[in-house]
């Protein structure tokens, strides 16, 4: 092939490669190389499929289905395509007999993709507990998709043991569904053209995890000091305080004590406890 074209003495590749991109309905210019010589071009034809798009020599022959559509640009003979519809996708060769010197080629490829619309993410209903249940995000969305890509809280997700991808990266599983899997998903959906990002809060229940109390240690008697408990739970876990094993009807995160009295400060600090009725208590630790 080559061999032939050689001996036929055509200067190839006046065309970028591609492929090129354009939008249902959009405009797109497929540009030549080609620096504008003194002297006109004899021919500039363009086609598409083995038929002519149009052939510029003396007179413009354009196809059909170009009319009032196309703009060729004599000079350099590259074409504007406007109004693109999918069955615009393909390859397209330019032809350009030069008056005087060797005749030029060019070749490249024209995608025409719809916009992305409509883009949404679902997921099960189903109410979710950390390590039991398992579930699934979707993210669907109308026109040509070339890619999908998930983040979680605006970070990239990636396989783990529990997380998975469908192949086309159109659902994400979750088996079983972990703590950290709680919060915002985002679902990328683009191709040449556009790109939609929608986003899907996930609730998992869990906890309460990471008991602790902070508070100061030791501290001088006088005004009062606050102990606050510490859990990650979903939804918020309920507190309860007790203080030398007696129910204070403290329920906050918050434990305030009014008054530090004098050497009660260390029974006061190991005896704070924080619990949630489900969950064995916690006790701060001992620091005497
Ligand atoms: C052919 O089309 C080119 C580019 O649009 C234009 O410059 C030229 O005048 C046209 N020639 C004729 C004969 O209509
Ligand atoms: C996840 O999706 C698959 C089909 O894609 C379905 O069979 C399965 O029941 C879903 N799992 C959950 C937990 O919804
Ligand atoms: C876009 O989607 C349409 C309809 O499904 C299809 O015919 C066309 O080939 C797709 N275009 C690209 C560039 O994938
Ligand atoms: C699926 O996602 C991964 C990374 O998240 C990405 O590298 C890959 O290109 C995606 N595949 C498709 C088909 O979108
Ligand atoms: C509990 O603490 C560990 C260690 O700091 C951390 O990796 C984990 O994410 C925490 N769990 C929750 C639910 O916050
Ligand atoms: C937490 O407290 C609220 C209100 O007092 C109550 O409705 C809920 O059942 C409690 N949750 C737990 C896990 O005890
Ligand atoms: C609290 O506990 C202490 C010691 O365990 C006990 O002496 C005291 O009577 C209790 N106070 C109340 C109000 O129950
Ligand atoms: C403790 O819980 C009761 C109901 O269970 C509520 O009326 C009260 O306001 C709560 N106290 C605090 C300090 O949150």
């Amino acid at each position: 092939m080559e061999t032939c074209i050689f001996w036929t003495a055509v200067i190839l590749g006046i065309l970028p490669q591609g492929p090129v991109s354009g939008a249902v309905a959009g405009t797109v210019r497929l540009t030549t190389t080609v620096t504008p010589p003194v002297k006109p071009f004899l021919s500039v034809s363009w086609s598409f499929r083995e038929a002519n798009v149009i052939t510029s020599t003396s007179k413009n022959v354009t196809g059909p289905q170009y009319a009032g559509r196309i703009f060729l640009d004599r000079a350099t003979g590259s074409l504007e395509l406007r109004n693109l519809g999918l069955e615009d996708s393909g390859e397209y060769t330019v032809n350009i007999i030069p008056d005087g010197g060797l005749q030029q080629q060019g070749k490249t490829i024209l995608n025409v993709y719809t916009l992305i619309s409509g883009a949404s993410i679902s997921s099960p209903s189903a109410v979710l507990i950390e390590d039991k249940s398992s579930t699934n995000l979707t993210c669907e969305a109308s026109g040509n998709i070339s890619s999908t890509v998930w983040m979680k809280d605006g970070r990239p997700l990636g396989p783990t043991d529990r997380v998975t991808f469908s192949e086309d990266n159109g659902t994400v599983f979750l088996h079983p569904v972990h703590s950290s899997h709680h919060g915002a998903y985002q679902c990328r959906v683009s191709n040449p053209i556009s790109s939609v990002t929608v986003e899907h809060d996930l609730v998992v229940n869990f906890g309460p995890h990471n008991l602790s109390i902070v508070g100061p240690s030791p501290v001088s008697p006088g005004p009062g000091v606050a102990l606050q408990c510490i859990a990650a739970s979903v939804p918020p876990a309920n507190f309860s305080w007790t203080f030398n094993g007696n129910e204070t009807h403290v329920n906050s995160s918050l434990y305030i004590i009014e008054r530090v009295v004098h050497c009660s400060l260390l029974v006061i600090l190991h005896a704070a406890r924080c619990s949630d009725p489900q969950r064995p208590d916690v006790t701060r630790g001992g620091r005497s």
